[in-house]
């Protein structure tokens, strides 16, 4: 399963993908928010450090203005993936992004049939939201094995981006259920080192080698 970090915070991405644990970075209009950057500017460094495809999102409601601002985004580096909501309107403009040869995620995804027309419109990506449909106590990840049982049946070869990942089961459900990517903001990516066994091995470890006085260095 490929990772993405769900971020426009630069810091945080160059320290996981120094790590070699980044293949691509999403962006929204809330992260842009966030970090406080011009979309074009803090996009640009994020495609300079990132060798995947780094989503930057339309934010026109109606598909002339999606291609017009998909095609301005483009412009930013090769490796930016266009994010068009799955309206019947983003549908259409990822048809005629797809159609010019530009990767193209559909973002906003909550149920198998909006991805099915998704992939049928050329999607590279689509981005089912697991937390988002959680939060409703419902299990986001049924739609992401509803999705990937119907790609498999036909073929399809959009990629299923599981997102609005929020915790490490969604990460490692992700993957168990063949996610093809999962974007998740840079904690949740690091906390998947973490368990309390080893810390609890590592104290005992730390304990014991002290008691023998000995250095390594
Ligand atoms: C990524 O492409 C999505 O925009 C993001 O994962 C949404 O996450 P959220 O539901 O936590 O805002």
């Amino acid at each position: 399963m490929k990772f993405f970090v769900d971020t426009a915070e630069v810091d945080a991405i160059r320290e996981l993908n120094d790590l070699g644990m980044v293949d691509g970075v999403t962006t929204n209009p809330s992260l842009i928010m966030k970090s406080g950057r011009d979309i074009k500017e803090v996009t640009k460094e994020i495609c300079e450090m990132v060798d995947g495809p780094v989503s930057a999102e339309t934010v026109a409601l109606d598909a002339d203005g999606m291609i017009a601002e998909g095609r301005e985004l483009a412009k930013i580096a090769d490796n930016i993936a266009i994010k068009v909501p799955l309206t019947w309107d983003g549908l259409k403009a990822c048809k005629v992004l797809s159609s010019e040869g530009r990767m193209v995620n559909v973002t906003l995804c909550f149920s198998a049939n909006q991805a099915l027309l998704a992939a049928k419109a050329g999607a590279t990506f689509i981005s089912p939201f697991i937390g988002r449909i959680d939060d409703l106590s419902l299990d986001g990840m049924d739609l992401i094995g509803d999705i990937r049982t119907i790609y498999d049946n036909y073929g399809f070869e959009t990629q299923i981006l599981a997102a609005s990942i929020r915790s490490l089961n969604h990460m490692k459900d992700a993957a168990l259920i063949g996610a093809d990517v999962a974007t998740a903001p840079p904690a949740v990516i690091k906390s998947m080192a973490n368990h309390v066994l080893t810390d609890k091995g590592l104290d005992a470890f730390m304990s014991d080698w002290a008691k023998t006085g000995q250095k390594i260095l």
